[in-house]
């Protein structure tokens, strides 16, 4: 019997998303190795301390150490969370500057480690920064995945869940389009339990239309809620990243709306936005198309073409 590969995971970035990523995925269990690399050195040898003081009690042995971008070479995954994130009132968008000069760097120290496994993107605006990666990095587009509307998707359900009164893993919705102002509810697709959500509305006098598009504007707004009570959010996109790369390490073929890059699907090419993807040890697999309502193909649109008109005068 061949002796399994360890599967490595690299964090570029230890700070709130980072850290929580990596207690994610050390409670969790989910990498055989996770390497912290930041900036800040101390910040990485201290979070790397402190959570191999609980190694003891997490479900699998993840040999946890602080390193540098040499350790990206025998890397399955490499997860960037470094950048500046939004400050109260700020659009994810505004961060573009910032966030692209850094990303150049870091991308390519990446490569010139010898890398050769799939990138996941968290640093916002996620969509243009995993669309500069994947210029940045010249790796096969099926390898560089943003985590585009995954917690999106995951607010809608909960919300939805919440709602409804059945648990989240029993709705099933989507959030597709830029992670951010723009993204959109395919309602035409909502469902619970094989239900459409307008039915169950159509069925019960306590459900409203109303209802549904003010839940919705608390799924697009949630980041902008959070960070004016507590300065950031990090808990919900840790665990949405957590998710994707079990979805790749367990070779699982897990449906999410990771951003991906379109060629062509949803009437778009040339971008990358959130959209149902199968993800599996390859990366995304498979992008699946919806038959969007009139309406929702217009939002997706618009979505798209706001995201293009950001990259166009970076990388035409
Ligand atoms: C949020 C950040 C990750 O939506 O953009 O919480």
């Amino acid at each position: 019997m061949g002796k399994e590969k360890v599967t490595r995971v690299v964090l570029i970035g230890a700070g709130f998303v980072g850290s929580s990523y990596a207690f994610a995925m050390l409670n969790q269990g989910i990498a055989d190795e996770f390497v912290i690399v930041d900036l800040n050195e101390n910040k990485a040898a201290g979070d790397a301390m402190d959570l191999n003081h609980g190694k003891a009690f997490a479900p699998h042995a993840t040999k946890t150490w602080h390193g540098t971008y040499a350790d990206c070479k025998d890397a399955d995954i490499v997860c960037i969370c470094a950048g500046a994130n939004q400050k109260p009132g700020e659009t994810r968008l505004q961060l573009v500057e910032k966030n692209l000069a850094i990303f150049k760097s870091m991308v390519t120290q990446v490569m010139e480690s010898g890398f050769d496994g799939i990138f996941l993107i968290a640093t916002n605006p996620v969509d243009i920064l995993t669309y500069a990666t994947w210029k940045y990095s010249g790796l096969p587009q099926q390898r560089v995945i943003g985590s585009g509307t995954t917690l999106d998707t995951a607010r809608f359900r909960f919300l939805l869940g919440e709602y409804f009164k059945v648990a989240p893993g029993n709705v099933h919705a989507h959030i597709i389009g830029e992670h951010g102002d723009t993204e959109l509810p395919v309602w035409s697709h909502a469902h619970i339990g094989g239900v459409p959500v307008h039915t169950l509305v159509e069925q019960r006098e306590e459900y409203s239309y109303e209802d549904l598009d003010h839940l919705f504007v608390n799924v697009r707004d949630a980041a902008y809620q959070i960070i004016e009570k507590k300065g950031a959010t990090y808990y919900g996109i840790a665990m949405s990243l957590a998710r994707i790369t079990r979805a790749i390490l367990r070779n699982e073929n897990a449906l999410l709306t990771v951003s991906a890059k379109l060629d062509g699907q949803y009437e778009t090419d040339d971008v990358y936005i959130g959209v149902p993807a199968i993800v599996n040890r390859g990366g995304i697999s498979n992008i699946l198309e919806l038959e969007l309502s009139e309406k929702e193909r217009g939002q997706f649109r618009h979505s798209a073409d706001v995201l293009k008109g950001i990259l166009a005068p970076h990388f035409s």
